[in-house]
């Protein structure tokens, strides 16, 4: 399904729709446009009556609910929150560069996006349904498309804290940028979870689930989890990794691109940083001579939490070749790690090495 033309860096398998912008539409704006925001999918997107359409929340709550679109959008406030969207495979290109990896899709670094979401609170909802046991510790959500087929026909799932699923920045959403949600992005209804990878923002949202455990989901238990770089796919005890949730704080180059012929003289450096959304960037850093030397990058606007910050320096550069570098830091002191080889995973989640770019200049 084509999803739009501007859309020109599709990624795709099997016949299953995962796209992203071109990297010179990349970052451009604070909030970008729906036919530049990356779609990642893991199954086909699923058919489905809007008429019929319910979300269901069950569990250890003291009322089952079974919602229409039209019940979430009369029933709760409409909230509206601006935040970043990041899929924890970004930057697994060059993870792959350092280390083979199988099997996953090779996300440059354009699998991120800011939308202004709108919907109801899901906190509004769970309260709406009562929390019924103190055993209660988390939010399980399951997606309306089919993911495992056969004996594993399950659906696209995955799970929270309860203390996340309270958050009032935890949004049941069914706007993107002043618009109905794209089925391409989960209408009529996903969950918007900021700061955490994207992942856990289940698209086609059809049940919720509060629950004493996590998910039970492939995707919580098999897919999204983290083990340190030693750990293949032929010694992972999957019981043992880390299920993501927050994201780390990372900084990227988004122009020059690697491997252009820049003319001699001042050249523009831009890109986009982000942290776990409750910590702002504080400082991003780059470096035009392969980390000897650096200086700090301008920010673009006034520091969002849940978003993120889009930088532009200018370095002065002669003819030769040059390595550009980025790195930031947020107001917790977290930053990023010098090698990708202390960061890399068999699943190649969460790249948050220093990026580096390295450009020839006539
Ligand atoms: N939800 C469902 N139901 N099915 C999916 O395949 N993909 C997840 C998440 N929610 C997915 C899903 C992943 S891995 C990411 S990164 C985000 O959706 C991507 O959201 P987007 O396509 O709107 O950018």
């Amino acid at each position: 399904m084509p999803l739009s033309d501007k859309h020109i860096q599709t990624k795709t398998y099997d016949d299953i729709l995962n796209a992203g912008p071109p990297l010179d539409q990349l970052a451009k704006e604070f909030v970008t446009p729906k036919e530049l925001f990356f779609v990642r999918n893991h199954s086909q997107i699923p058919h489905f009556q809007l008429e019929s359409y319910r979300l269901r929340v069950r569990g250890m709550v003291t009322r089952e609910l079974s919602l229409s679109l039209t019940e979430i959008k009369r029933d709760f406030e409409r909230r509206e929150l601006t935040a970043t969207l990041q899929c924890a495979g970004n930057r697994r290109e060059e993870m792959v560069d350092y280390k083979p990896i199988d099997d996953q899709l090779e996300w440059g670094i354009e699998a991120i996006g800011t939308a202004k979401w709108a919907g109801a609170r899901l906190g509004d909802v769970l309260t709406a349904a009562g929390i019924r046991s103190e055993a209660a510790a988390h939010v399980a959500f399951l997606g309306l498309d089919k993911v495992l087929d056969g004996a594993d026909n399950e659906a696209y799932g995955g799970s929270i804290s309860l203390d996340k699923a309270l958050a009032c920045e935890v949004l049941l959403a069914y706007e993107m940028n002043g618009e109905d949600l794209p089925l391409a992005h989960g209408c009529p209804l996903r969950v918007v979870v900021p700061g955490y990878i994207g992942a856990r923002s289940v698209k086609w949202l059809g049940e919720i689930r509060v629950q004493a455990e996590e998910s039970a989901n492939h995707f919580q238990q098999i897919g999204y989890k983290l083990f340190p770089p030693h750990i293949s796919s032929d010694t992972v005890d999957y019981a043992d990794g880390m299920p993501l949730t927050k994201l780390p704080v990372n900084s990227v180059i988004v122009r020059p691109q690697a491997g252009g012929a820049l003319p001699a003289g001042a050249v523009l450096v831009e890109g986009y940083a982000m942290s776990d959304g409750e910590h702002e960037i504080t400082w991003v850093s780059a470096s035009a001579d392969g980390g000897k030397t650096w200086q700090r990058a301008d920010f673009m606007h006034e520091p969002q939490l849940w978003s993120w910050q889009l930088w532009r320096t200018e370095f002065t550069l002669s003819p030769g070749k040059h390595e550009l570098v980025v790195r930031a830091w947020d107001s917790a002191a977290n930053s990023q790690p010098e090698t990708i080889a202390s960061v890399w995973n068999f699943k190649g989640y969460v790249n948050n090495a220093w990026h580096r770019v390295p450009v020839t200049v006539e």
